[in-house]
């Protein structure tokens, strides 16, 4: 049963304290959010000076894949709530703990154990669920996915069943191109368990996500809201722009929320999802589903009176949430382009230039080409002005190598 939390003064014994177990830039939003609330906030990452650990009250570096580290710091700090913002987390320890009544993990550990691994996910929503996502098999040899993929059919879009923003995903189309895309699913992985999913190639007209939020309703009962579609654009598996509201079909949009409101009713807690889904006409497939806010749902922080970080934060205390749309929007990413430590950003007064727009940089210590750095945010009368806007604003930041 959930209640709502009183919440305390940080840094004395009435405190309210959560821990955030990944702090990149969503992690950073979300403690933000928890600072608003007079939430004390322990930052966790593997590398020091990470964004999140930047605006926490502690910051601590360790490997959240080992479980006795991460046990250890939940011992050394007992935060009222354990909040995991990525999916390399030693999930099982986080289980053991909860189910020992150690600790409360936002939504809930099954919740970040399943989703973890894409086998975990997929087997629940396809097989337990019922709910339509492409045709897949598991393998965990070359010969098993040679027969996997004759099975799902070409083309087909190979992953290692334990990674993430597209990393050692390759699409295949034809037989021949099943050895590459296996070599290339080992050197993407997060960990290298050798096991792959293999899908059917779907062929959307678009995706969205759906932000779902599980709160407290006046009445002490969870309720589900859902915020408006977000479209999006992956190159290479990473989002790179993102859009709020979509236009959808109604009945795609009553399909995709029946799909939202059973996968996270099943993963159950408090908190905000990511629902990822394909849209074709009014035909809609499950994707993958995040437990946590999701990297195209940075585009809130311009179009919602509440941003999925605001959402999450509030949902999890017990607090209710308002997820009413502001204003169309958009949001386009910032890469790093370069290699290097400390760069520095040119540009961004010109990227402000570009109208109803704003900038966020997310002070990474380590720029890379092709990491996230930053994201513009816009909004304007309708969503295609917006987007065409956000890529401006975004191209007109210029990452350098500090002199
Ligand atoms: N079966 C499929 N058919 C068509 N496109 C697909 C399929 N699977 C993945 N994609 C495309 O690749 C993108 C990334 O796939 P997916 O979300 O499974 O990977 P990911 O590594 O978890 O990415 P992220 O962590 O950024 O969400 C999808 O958003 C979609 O554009
Ligand atoms: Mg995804």
């Amino acid at each position: 049963m959930h209640t709502p939390r009183t919440l305390g003064t940080p840094l004395s014994p009435t405190a309210t304290k959560v821990m955030l177990l990944g702090s990149g830039e969503l992690g950073k939003e979300v403690i933000i959010a928890l600072q608003r609330l007079g939430v004390e906030v322990i930052a966790v990452d593997r590398y020091p000076n990470a964004p999140g650990h930047q605006v926490a009250h502690r910051a601590h570096v360790i490997n959240m894949t080992d479980g006795a580290a991460l046990a250890a710091l939940i011992e050394q700090e007992k935060p009222d709530l354990v909040v995991p913002e990525i999916e390399a987390i030693a999930t099982d320890k986080l289980a053991e703990l909860e189910a020992a009544g150690k600790i409360t993990c936002i939504p809930t550990a099954r919740a970040a154990q399943l989703t973890m691994n894409r086998e975990g996910i997929r087997r629940l929503a396809a097989e337990t669920l019922g709910l339509a996502t492409s045709p897949y098999r598991f393998a965990s040899s070359l010969e098993e996915l040679e027969a996997g993929a004759a099975a799902v059919g070409f083309p087909c879009v190979v992953k290692p069943v334990m990674s993430s923003s597209g990393k050692g995903q390759s699409k295949v189309d034809s037989a021949a191109d099943v050895k590459a895309a296996w070599a290339y699913a080992a050197a993407g992985s997060r960990v290298d368990s050798g096991r792959v999913i293999v899908e059917g190639f779907i062929d959307f007209d678009y995706e969205i996500t759906l932000l779902t939020v599980r709160s407290l309703g006046a009445d002490g009962k969870v309720v589900t809201q859902f915020c408006d579609p977000i479209g999006h654009v992956q190159v290479q598996g990473d989002y790179v722009e993102s859009w709020q509201p979509c236009r959808m079909d109604p009945v795609a949009l009553e399909r995709a929320r029946d799909i939202a409101a059973k996968v996270t009713g099943d993963l159950g807690g408090l908190g905000l999802f990511g629902v990822e889904l394909f849209v074709k006409n009014d035909m809609v497939w499950f994707s993958e589903v995040s437990p946590r806010p999701h990297d195209t749902g940075m585009v809130t922080m311009a179009t919602q009176v509440q941003s999925e970080f605001e959402l999450h934060a509030k949902a999890i205390l017990g607090l209710p949430v308002n997820v009413a749309l502001k204003a169309p929007g958009a949001s386009a990413v910032i890469y790093g382009q370069h290699e290097a430590a400390g760069i520095a950003f040119e540009g961004v007064a010109n990227a402000l230039q570009v109208p109803n727009s704003d900038i966020r940089l997310f002070g990474k210590p380590e720029s890379f080409a092709r990491r996230r750095m930053g994201v513009a945010l816009t909004t304007a009368d309708d969503v295609e002005t917006a987007r065409v806007n956000a890529k401006e604003a975004a191209s007109r930041v210029k990452p350098v190598i500090a002199k």
